[in-house]
């Protein structure tokens, strides 16, 4: 199915239906006759976290190959994947492509995030729920193997009592009993507190087992790279090592006009070529900011039917600001307390910074500022650029740096009423 196909399909499944039903109609088959004015305002663009693109781009050859493991169950390599990239490049939004490629092949569909409870659940709300969503003649399979409760009506009341009852367990009754399909979980929001890794490393064990006893699983991890690095180290996920590895990093300019210009056709309008150049140059292929850089293009005249330069400049000027503040800012949070420092000493440069001048302005070892360099390339903040140089590769990251050096550096707060009143000590 084409993007535009698919697009539709949702936009005629969803609350989009009201606006866009009839003016889809009106671009296709007006042809040259197309109205002056715009007859809607709402933006096709969807800027926030975890709000899915009506245009996915790129990534087509993973979400192929992985859409022909939902079709085919023939796995290779693809029983686990890890899905690590910056803040706001497109990690939930591909989980929400899997999990609906999986859907459309018949699978079972388990998502969460990785946060605390994790397994109970997975086991006490996410599994009872696919059970009451089967066929009847499933049910009444499943309802023989004494692992779970279902009533007169065939819907879930408990579990039989066990031992302990195992994730592996629920996990192969269902894969063999749902006939020529599979289970897609995905855990979302990776994050590397040690709770958190114990937790999610007892869940991939009983996955990993699910997996030995012959079930038809894949399941998917997403978050940044660090996070996932030191899930990888844990005891129990040995076999997540030989998992598929997809590194979200921005998308090619070519991918990125495409969302741009498609999202503004199926949403009813047009943008003149400058404008839409201007559009892609801002975004850099960072995906939260083609987002971002869309909407603002679209709301700045929204009635209009086509898109200006006009509107691309206010665009411009508005997206960049908000990307610092919504996703810039926590990226900068993930890193570590070197990292930083690392980032400020190349922010100091316009440009890209010599390596020589990164070790002087850090004080220490060229050997340790290697070792930082490395990392940041791992993940995806800073590039090499030309022997002895590095550059951000995150758009925008070295303004938002030089922005927070120099709020650092300002004066102290000026003298207030409360500086004659100071708290008195403790007694
Ligand atoms: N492939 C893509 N094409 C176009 N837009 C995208 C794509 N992927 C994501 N987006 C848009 O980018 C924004 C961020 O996406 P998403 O929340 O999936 O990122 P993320 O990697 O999960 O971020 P975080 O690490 O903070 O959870 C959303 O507005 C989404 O619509
Ligand atoms: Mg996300």
């Amino acid at each position: 199915m084409s993007d535009r196909d698919s697009a539709l399909r949702r936009i005629s499944r969803g609350p989009w239906r009201r606006t866009y039903g009839r003016i889809n109609k009106v671009n296709t088959k007006s042809g040259g006759l197309m109205p002056r004015e715009a007859e809607h305002v709402t933006s096709p663009f969807s800027p926030g976290y975890g709000r899915r693109p009506l245009v996915f781009g790129g990534h087509k050859e993973e979400l192929d190959e992985l859409t022909e493991v939902f079709r085919t169950l023939d796995f290779g390599e693809n029983h686990s994947v890890l899905i690590s990239g910056l803040r706001g490049a497109g990690k939930t939004s591909m989980l929400t492509m899997l999990q609906d490629a999986a859907l459309e092949h018949g699978w079972l569909v388990i998502s969460d995030d990785a946060s605390s409870g994790l397994m109970e659940r997975v086991m006490d709300t996410a599994i009872p729920s696919l059970l009451d969503k089967l066929e009847p003649a499933t049910r009444t399979r499943l309802a023989g193997l004494g692992i779970w409760q279902l009533n007169a009506q065939l819907q879930y009341v408990d579990r039989h009592r066990q031992v302990k009852p195992l994730l592996r367990t629920d996990l192969i009754a269902l894969s063999e009993h749902i006939g020529q399909a599979g289970i897609l979980i995905t855990i979302d929001e990776v994050s590397s507190g040690k709770t958190r890794l114990r937790e999610l490393s007892r869940f991939a064990l009983e996955v990993s087992h699910a997996l030995q006893g012959g079930a038809n699983v894949m399941i998917v991890f997403a978050g940044i790279k660090v996070d996932l690095d030191a899930l990888l180290e844990q005891v129990h996920t040995t076999f997540l090592r030989r998992s598929k590895q997809l590194d979200f990093r921005r998308l090619t300019p070519k991918e990125t006009r495409r969302v741009l210009e498609e999202s503004i056709r199926i949403g009813g309008r047009e943008i003149e070529e400058e404008a839409l150049v201007r559009l892609v140059a801002v975004s850099q292929g960072y995906p939260y900011l083609v987002q971002l850089v869309g909407d603002y293009a679209w709301r700045n005249t929204p009635s209009a039917l086509r898109i200006s330069v006009a509107d691309a400049e206010v665009a411009h000027e508005k997206a960049i600001k908000a990307v610092q503040r919504r996703v810039i800012s926590r990226v900068y949070q993930d890193l570590s307390e070197k990292d930083r420092e690392f980032v400020q000493a190349m922010a100091q440069d316009h440009g890209r910074s010599k390596i020589s001048d990164i070790v002087n302005r850090m004080g220490v070892s060229a050997q340790y500022v290697q070792v930082y360099k490395r990392r940041l390339i791992d993940t995806g903040y800073v590039k090499a650029d030309g022997h002895g140089y590095v550059a951000f590769s995150l758009p925008y990251l070295g303004d938002y740096v030089r922005s927070m050096t120099a709020e650092r550096d300002e004066p102290v707060a000026s003298r207030d009423e409360w500086d004659d009143f100071p708290p008195p000590p403790s007694v």
